[in-house]
C-alpha cells in the first residue's frame, strides 16, 4: 500500500530529526500499538530508545517469552523485561473483588515502572501508542464506570521525562497493522488480539493462584490453538478462555472428579462497546472441549458463553 509506505517512512524521518540524540523511553505492553510505536522509534533511533517490559504474571501462555524474542533477536532497541510474578502475586493474594484486582494491577504495575525508570534516569522522550481512536475518545465525557481500566498508556505523572510522542496518534487500527505489517514485526503479534493491561486476572473468578494462572493459560492455549486451525482467528474478534470459580461433579475413568468449569468467550464486534456472540461451529468447539478436560488437569467441564454485550461484557470482571 503506497500510502502507508510513504507514512511509515515519513514518520520515520519525522522521528529522526525530532529526536536528535536523545533518550526515549517505552512501555512495551506486547500489544500491537506499543509494539509497532516501539519499532518505528527504534527504525529511527536504535538504541536512544529503552523498552520496558514489565511481566506482571498475568499474560497469555509463552507471551511474555515471545515479546522479549522478537524485541531482542529481531529489533535493535534496549530492552529491559522486568520479572515482576511474584510481586504481584504477593499483592493479589486472596483478592477476588474485580476492581480490586484492577486497581492493585494498576499501581503495581506503575511502581515497577517507576523503579526502572529510576534507574535509567531522566529522558527526553516518553512514546506512547495512543492511536486516533483512542484520542477520539478520551474526548467523550465519561459516564459511570463500568470498569476501571488499566492499559500502558496511563503513566506519564509517575516518569521523569520532558515529552511524549505519540507516532501512531492519526491512525485507525487497520491502518496500524499495517504499519506493523511494514516494519517487519511478525504477523502474530500485529494481529494479535485486544489483551486488557490486568491481564489473565480478570479472567480468574474469585482468588488468584499460580495454579489457577496455570490451568488458565493451558486451557486458553488449547482454544486459541483450535481457532486458529479451524482458520477463524481473523473473523472472531476476541476470544478467550474464563477459569470461573465452580467446580462440580464428574467422573474420569472410574473415578469421581470435583474440579473447574472453564467457560469459553469469543465475540465478534466492530468497536468493542457493544458485541455478539461468535457462531463458532459445535463440531469445532467439541473437539475445544474434548482438548481441554483430556489435556487440563483440574478442568472437567466446558461451557460456551452466549451473550452479547449488552448485558455482559466482553471480560468476565
Ligand atoms: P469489556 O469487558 O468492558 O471490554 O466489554 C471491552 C474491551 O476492552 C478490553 N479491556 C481492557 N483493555 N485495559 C485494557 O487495555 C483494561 O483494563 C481492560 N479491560 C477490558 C477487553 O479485553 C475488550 O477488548
Amino acid at each position: 500500500d503506497w500510502r502507508m509506505d510513504s507514512f511509515t517512512e515519513e514518520m520515520i524521518k519525522t522521528l529522526k530529526e525530532k529526536i536528535g540524540d536523545k533518550q526515549v523511553l517505552c512501555a512495551l505492553s506486547g500489544g500491537v500499538d506499543s509494539s509497532v510505536a516501539a519499532v518505528m522509534i527504534s527504525k529511527a533511533v536504535g538504541k536512544q530508545l529503552t523498552c520496558i517490559f514489565v511481566d506482571h504474571g498475568l499474560l497469555r501462555k509463552n507471551e511474555g517469552d515471545e515479546v522479549e524474542e522478537i524485541f531482542t533477536k529481531q529489533f535493535d532497541v534496549n530492552f529491559v523485561r522486568v520479572n515482576a510474578q511474584e510481586r504481584f502475586y504477593k499483592r493479589l493474594t486472596g483478592i477476588s473483588e474485580p476492581e480490586e484486582k484492577r486497581k492493585i494491577i494498576g499501581e503495581e504495575f506503575i511502581r515497577v515502572f517507576e523503579e526502572e525508570a529510576k534507574k535509567i534516569g531522566t529522558v527526553d522522550f516518553l512514546v506512547q501508542g495512543t492511536i486516533y481512536p483512542d484520542v477520539i475518545e478520551s474526548g467523550l465525557g465519561k459516564s459511570a464506570v463500568i470498569k476501571s481500566h488499566h492499559n500502558v498508556g496511563g503513566l506519564p505523572d509517575y516518569v521523569d521525562f520532558k515529552e511524549i510522542i505519540e507516532p501512531l496518534r492519526d491512525l485507525f487500527k487497520d491502518e496500524v497493522r499495517k504499519a506493523g505489517l511494514e516494519l517487519g514485526i511478525p504477523e502474530k503479534l500485529v494481529f494479535r488480539q485486544p489483551f486488557p493491561g490486568p491481564g489473565l486476572a480478570i479472567r480468574i473468578i474469585g482468588d488468584i493462584t499460580p495454579e489457577k494462572i496455570a490451568i488458565l493459560q493451558d486451557a486458553d492455549y488449547i482454544y486459541r490453538e483450535e481457532i486458529a486451525k479451524a482458520g477463524l482467528d481473523r473473523s472472531i474478534g476476541q476470544y478467550f478462555a474464563v477459569l470461573t470459580n465452580l467446580r462440580s461433579v464428574g467422573v474420569m475413568g472410574d473415578e469421581r472428579t470435583y474440579d473447574y468449569t472453564v467457560a469459553l468467550r469469543a465475540v465478534t464486534t466492530t468497536d468493542f462497546m457493544t458485541a455478539e456472540f461468535a457462531e463458532i461451529p459445535w463440531d469445532i468447539l467439541g473437539k475445544i472441549s474434548n482438548r481441554i478436560v483430556n489435556e487440563v488437569k483440574h478442568v472437567n467441564r466446558i461451557c460456551y458463553d452466549i451473550t452479547g454485550k449488552p448485558p455482559a461484557t466482553i471480560e468476565w470482571e
